[in-house]
């Protein structure tokens, strides 16, 4: 399964493409505080309960998604894209192949936790339909501590 937006690729990240986990790694450090290692990211798409997609401008990577499913639910771990890329419509991409991949497998519900303070992230996933179900009071812990807000999106 492929889709293309203008001359943007987005396609399934395989545990064989090391060139791509590699450059998810190098995003997930420029983008999060507490960034996945390529292990962490080879053994997610690894995983057999999991999706993982990418998005490419020809060999350049400018977001990634990944999510782990169980039953009829999916839960997104992680969703970004390039600083440099937002706003033209990537991250829209990742989830509405995220949704063609979850109607394709029985999947009625995708979910997400983000942190309260994440606005433009909330912003986001309310532009893509999904609703506020409530607020985690310190869901997150660690160094930067924060209630987490719970998104879904019925399918
Ligand atoms: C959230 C994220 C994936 C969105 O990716 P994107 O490719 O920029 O998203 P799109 O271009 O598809 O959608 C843009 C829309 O999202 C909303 N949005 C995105 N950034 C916003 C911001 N800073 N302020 C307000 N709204 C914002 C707007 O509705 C915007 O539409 P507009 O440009 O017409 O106003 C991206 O901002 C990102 O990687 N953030 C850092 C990582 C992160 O926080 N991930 C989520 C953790 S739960």
């Amino acid at each position: 399964m492929e889709n293309r937006k203008e001359n943007i690729r987005i396609f399934l990240l395989e545990p064989e493409d090391g060139v791509t986990i590699e450059q998810t790694a190098k995003l997930e450090r420029e983008i999060f505080p507490d960034p996945w290692s390529c292990h962490e990211i080879r053994n997610t798409v690894s995983n057999r309960q999991t999706v993982c997609a990418a998005a490419k401008e020809g060999d350049t990577l400018l977001g990634y998604l990944l999510c782990y499913y169980a039953l009829d639910e999916c839960e997104v771990a992680r969703i970004a894209v390039d600083v440099r890329a937002r706003r033209r419509g990537i991250g829209k991409g990742l989830l509405a192949y995220l949704e063609k991949f979850c109607r394709d497998n029985g999947i009625k519900k995708i979910l997400l936790d983000v942190r309260k303070s994440n606005q433009a992230a909330i912003c986001f996933y309310e532009k893509n339909g999904f609703q506020t179900d409530g607020v985690r009071k310190g869901y997150y812990s660690g160094k930067m501590p924060e209630d987490a807000v719970l998104m879904s999106l019925a399918l």
